[in-house]
C-alpha cells in the first residue's frame, strides 16, 4: 500500500488494516501488532496512522490504551508524532552495522606493517599458562549457582585498592566496550542527546548512533575535553557525557587534575551521567584521574584489562552509583549473568603475581619507548607530532586519502582519522598504533620516512614508493 503523502486524514484502508491485525487489546498487544505491520512492509514509511480517538472507538478501548501503545512504538523509533498533523510511520533504522568501527580497517592476514589496530602486542602480555599453572585450588573460585555475588570478593578488593575513588558499586563486565554498551542500553533512547569527545572511539559512536541518539561532539586537547566547549554542549541537556580518563583513543590525551576540576565545575550544573572509559588501564603511564572523585553519584568509571593482561580475558571493572549499576546487572541476568568466576580468579592471580606485574610494567615502558622513538624519527624528518599516552600516535596530514594511499603503497597500514572524527570538516589525521612498530631501528626509520611522505602527500600526487 503506497502512502498518499498529501493526505490530511488517515486512509480508511489503513485503519481497517490496523484494526484487523490487532488480536490483543492491551497497549503491548496493540504496539506489537502495529510494529509487525511496519516490519513486514504492510505499513510504509510516512503512512499516517489512525488518531488515538478514532482507533479507541474502532477497537472499543480507552484512548489511554492507544496512547500507551503509540508511546511504546515511538520510544523504539517505529513511529513519530508530528503534532496536529498526526502520527506517522517512521523510517526504521537500518540493522545496525558498526560502520565506523569497521572503517578503521580489519586485515587479519595483512602482509606488511599493520599499525592500524589499537591492540596490545601479544609478546608483551603476561603468560596466561604460567598464571593458570600457579592458580592453586585455594585461589580458584567457581560456582554452580546462579545466585552468588557476581563479583569475586577478593578481586573486588584488589581492584578497589587502586581505584581513583570509593564507588557505591563495583562489578565486572566483558571488556570496556561491553560496559559502555550496557550503560548505553540503560540510559540512551531514540532522540536523546549524548556528548562525546571529537575525535573519539568509533565503536562508541556506532553504538550511540545505532541507538538513535543525537551525538554532540566536544573538542579536546592533550588534557581532555575543553571545558568551554563542554559547557556549550551541556545547554542541550544531554543524558550523558562519554569521555576517556587517560590514553584517549585516538589522541592519547589524559585528564589532568586541573582539567578534571574544571570539567567537574561545568558538569555540576547539568544532570548528565558521566561515563569514563579507562580502556588502556594499566599500560597507561598517566594516573587514572576520574570525575568520580568530584561527582561520584553521577560517574560511571570503566577500566579494561584487555590491553594490560590480554583481550581474551574479556574482563573490565565497572563502578558507579547503585541506580545505574544495579539495573544494569539485573538486565545482565537475562544474558550472560556474570563474568565467569574462573576468569575472575585468573585476573586476580595475574594482578597479584609479581612476574605478571613486571610484565605489565615492561609493556608500559616498551609502548612509551616506541612512541617516543617514532616521534623523534618523525621530528628528525621535520614532522612535528605530539606524543600521547598508550599505544597510539595521532598524526596530522595534508590529505587523509593521499596519506593512506602513500602508506598502503609502502606496505604500511594505519587507521584513517575520519573514522574517529564526528565533525565532517575535521583536520585530516591518521592514527598509528606504535605498539606494533617493529623493534628494528632501520625498519622504524623507513616507516617514519614513509609517514612523513604520506603526511605531505596531496591529491593527484603519485603514491609510489621511492
Ligand atoms: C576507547 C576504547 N574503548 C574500549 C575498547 C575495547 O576494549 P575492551 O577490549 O576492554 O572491550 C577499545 C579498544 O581499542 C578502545 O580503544
Amino acid at each position: 500500500m503506497a502512502p498518499d503523502w498529501t493526505a490530511r486524514t488517515t486512509d480508511p484502508a489503513v485503519t481497517s488494516l490496523v484494526c484487523q491485525s490487532i488480536t490483543v487489546l492491551s497497549p503491548r498487544g496493540i504496539a506489537a501488532s502495529v510494529n509487525r505491520l511496519i516490519r513486514t512492509g504492510h505499513l510504509e514509511v510516512g503512512e499516517r496512522l489512525p488518531t488515538v480517538r478514532d482507533l479507541a472507538v474502532e477497537l472499543s478501548v480507552s484512548p489511554a490504551t492507544i496512547s500507551a501503545a503509540w508511546q511504546t512504538l515511538s520510544t523504539v523509533g517505529a513511529i513519530e508524532s508530528r503534532g496536529r498533523a498526526g502520527t506517522f510511520v517512521r523510517r526504521v533504522a537500518e540493522p545496525s552495522r558498526p560502520v565506523r568501527y569497521l572503517s578503521v580497517g580489519w586485515a587479519p592476514n595483512y602482509v606488511g606493517f599493520d599499525l592500524s589496530t589499537s591492540m596490545p602486542d601479544p609478546a608483551l602480555l603476561p603468560s596466561l599458562e604460567e598464571s593458570l599453572r600457579s592458580l592453586g585450588s585455594a585461589s580458584l573460585r567457581w560456582t554452580a549457582s546462579y545466585l552468588e555475588d557476581p563479583v569475586h570478593p577478593d578481586l573486588r578488593d584488589e581492584i578497589l585498592e587502586d581505584w581513583p575513588y570509593q564507588p557505591e558499586r563495583l562489578v565486572t563486565v566483558e571488556g570496556a566496550l561491553d560496559g559502555l554498551s550496557r550503560v548505553i542500553d540503560q540510559i540512551v533512547s531514540v532522540g536523546v542527546r549524548v556528548v562525546v569527545e571529537d575525535p573519539g572511539f568509533p565503536a562508541l559512536i556506532d553504538l550511540l548512533e545505532a541507538r538513535g541518539a543525537e551525538v554532540v561532539p566536544v573538542a579536546l586537547d592533550d588534557q581532555g575535553m575543553l571545558p568551554d566547549a563542554l559547557a556549550v554542549a551541556l545547554v542541550g541537556d544531554p543524558v550523558a557525557v562519554f569521555l576517556h580518563s587517560r590514553s584517549q583513543n585516538p589522541t592519547g590525551a589524559g585528564l589532568t587534575a586541573d582539567r578534571r576540576d574544571a570539567l567537574a565545575k561545568v558538569l555540576k550544573g547539568s544532570r548528565a551521567l558521566i561515563v569514563e572509559a579507562d580502556h588502556s588501564g594499566m599500560i597507561s603511564r598517566a594516573p587514572d584521574v576520574s570525575l568520580g572523585t568530584r561527582l561520584p553519584e553521577r560517574t560511571v568509571h570503566i577500566r579494561s584489562y584487555s590491553k594490560s593482561h590480554g583481550p581474551d580475558l574479556r574482563t573490565a571493572a565497572l563502578a558507579g552509583p547503585a541506580d545505574v549499576v544495579d539495573p544494569l546487572m539485573s538486565r545482565r541476568m537475562l544474558g550472560p549473568g556474570w563474568t565467569s568466576q574462573i576468569l575472575q580468579s585468573l585476573l586476580l592471580q595475574l594482578l597479584r603475581d609479581p612476574s605478571a606485574q613486571a610484565c605489565v610494567a615492561r609493556a608500559r615502558s616498551t609502548y612509551q619507548e616506541k612512541t617516543t622513538s617514532l616521534t623523534n624519527l618523525l621530528e628528525a624528518e621535520g614532522l612535528h607530532v605530539h606524543p600521547g599516552d598508550g599505544v597510539n600516535l595521532w598524526v596530522g596530514v595534508n590529505n587523509e586519502h593521499s596519506a593512506m594511499q602513500t602508506l598502503a603503497a609502502a606496505g604500511v597500514r594505519v587507521a584513517p582519522g575520519s573514522s574517529f572524527s564526528i565533525t565532517p570538516n575535521h583536520s585530516p589525521h591518521i592514527r598509528i598504533t606504535t605498539a606494533h612498530l617493529p623493534d628494528d631501528v632501520d625498519d622504524q626509520t623507513d616507516i617514519a620516512r614513509h609517514i612523513v611522505r604520506a603526511a605531505r602527500a596531496t591529491p593527484g600526487q603519485k603514491s609510489g614508493v621511492s
